[in-house]
C-alpha cells in the first residue's frame, strides 16, 4: 500500500497569452477551479496508475474549498485520513497558464501548515510513502523518520524547491526533484548543465531521479545512471505533470517493475498530463498511458545522446 502525506488545494486558474511579469497586468480570458494540490495530485496519479491500494494523510479546512478536493481523492479510490482544522481555510493555489502551456504558482497553504508528527497515520501494510514540500518540513522529517524506522520505502518529491535538513535527507530512499530543485538541495546553480551529473554523483541518497521537462529525465539508481526521453505530446497545460510522473513512479514501483520500465511509465504519465486542463484533471489512467507506452517501442538514439549531454554526461 502506498500512503501519500501532503497538501491538497483548491486549484483557482485562468488562461492568458503569457505569465504576468513582475509590475505587469495580464488581461487573462477563461478562469476555472480544479482540485489540485502537490499531496493530492501524486495521491490521485497513484491511485489511477494500475490500482496500487493509496491512501493519503491530508489537513483541510471547514468550508467550501474543501469538498472538491475531498470529492475528487474519494473518487480516484483514495482512501483519507483528514485533519480538519477549522482555524485554517483549505490551501489554494493561484495560477496562470499561459498559451504555450507554462505556468506560475503562487500557493496560500492554509491548512496544509497544520500537519504535525502525531498526525501520521498507522504505517502498517505501508509499503511506501510519499511526501513533498508543501507541508511543514518538521512533520515531513519526522514522517520520514518513522517510516524507516518501519522498513518503509521513503520516496520524496522536494516541491517546491528548498535545502533539506540532514536528519531528513539521509532517510531518503528516492529523491525526485526537477533541475532548480536540485541545485537547491546541492547548493549550485540551476543553470550550469554539468551540475546535474556532478550532484548526482555526489547527493547521498540512494536513487534521485531529476526530471527535466521536454528533455525527460535522468536517474541515480544504486550508482547506475539510467536516461529516458520525454514521449512527444503537444502539451496545452503543464500543471501537475511532474506530480502524475511522481504518482505513476510510485505506484510502478509499488509493482515491483524494474527502473527503465517504471521511469517510461512515469514519463508517459507526466505527458499525457501536459495535454488536458487543470492538475487531477489531467492525470491519465493506467491503459492510457500503457497506449502512450507501447506506441513508442525504441527509443531513438539521437533524443538519448542529446538528453545524456544535456545532463553533463558524456555523449
Ligand atoms: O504541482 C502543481 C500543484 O502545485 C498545483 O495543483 C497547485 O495546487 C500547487 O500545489
Amino acid at each position: 500500500m502506498i500512503l501519500v502525506a501532503g497538501s491538497a488545494n483548491l486549484d483557482f486558474v485562468v488562461r492568458a497569452s503569457h505569465i504576468p511579469a513582475p509590475g505587469e497586468t495580464v488581461l487573462g480570458r477563461e478562469f476555472k477551479t480544479y482540485p489540485g494540490g502537490k499531496g493530492a495530485n501524486q495521491a490521485v496519479a497513484c491511485a489511477r496508475a494500475g490500482g496500487a491500494p493509496t491512501q493519503m494523510l491530508l489537513a483541510l479546512g471547514d468550508d467550501l474549498y474543501a469538498r472538491p478536493l475531498e470529492e475528487s481523492l474519494l473518487g480516484a479510490n483514495v482512501k483519507l485520513h483528514i485533519v480538519r482544522d477549522k482555524t485554517q481555510a483549505t490551501g489554494t493555489a493561484f495560477i496562470c497558464v499561459s498559451d504555450d502551456a507554462e505556468n506560475a504558482i503562487t500557493v496560500a497553504p492554509g491548512a496544509n501548515a497544520v500537519l504535525r508528527e502525531g498526525h501520521l497515520p498507522s504505517l502498517e501494510g505501508v509499503t511506501h510513502l510519499l511526501m513533498q514540500l508543501e507541508t511543514p518540513i518538521e512533520s515531513v522529517t519526522a514522517y520520514a523518520q518513522a517510516a524507516r524506522a518501519k522498513g518503509v520505502a521513503v520516496v520524496l518529491n522536494a516541491a517546491p524547491a528548498q535545502s533539506l535538513p540532514a536528519g531528513l535527507l539521509k532517510n531518503i530512499d528516492v529523491l525526485i526533484v526537477n533541475e532548480g530543485e536540485l541545485a537547491a538541495i546541492a547548493h549550485n546553480s540551476a543553470h550550469d548543465k554539468s551540475s546535474i551529473a556532478q550532484s548526482l554523483a555526489e547527493l547521498d541518497v540512494p536513487c534521485v531521479v531529476v526530471t527535466l521537462g521536454h528533455h525527460g529525465c535522468c536517474a541515480r539508481i544504486d550508482g547506475q545512471v539510467l536516461f529516458q526521453p520525454a514521449f512527444d505530446v503537444t502539451p496545452v497545460d503543464t500543471t501537475g505533470a511532474g506530480d502524475t510522473f511522481c504518482g505513476a513512479l510510485v505506484a510502478a514501483l509499488q509493482h515491483k517493475q524494474a527502473w527503465p520500465q517504471a521511469l517510461a511509465a512515469a514519463s508517459a504519465a507526466g505527458a499525457m498530463a501536459c495535454t488536458r486542463p487543470g492538475a487531477q484533471s489531467s492525470i491519465p489512467s493506467h491503459a492510457e498511458v500503457q497506449v502512450l507506452v507501447a506506441k513508442t517501442t525504441a527509443v531513438a538514439e539521437d533524443k538519448l545522446s542529446a538528453l545524456r549531454t544535456f545532463c553533463g554526461f558524456a555523449a
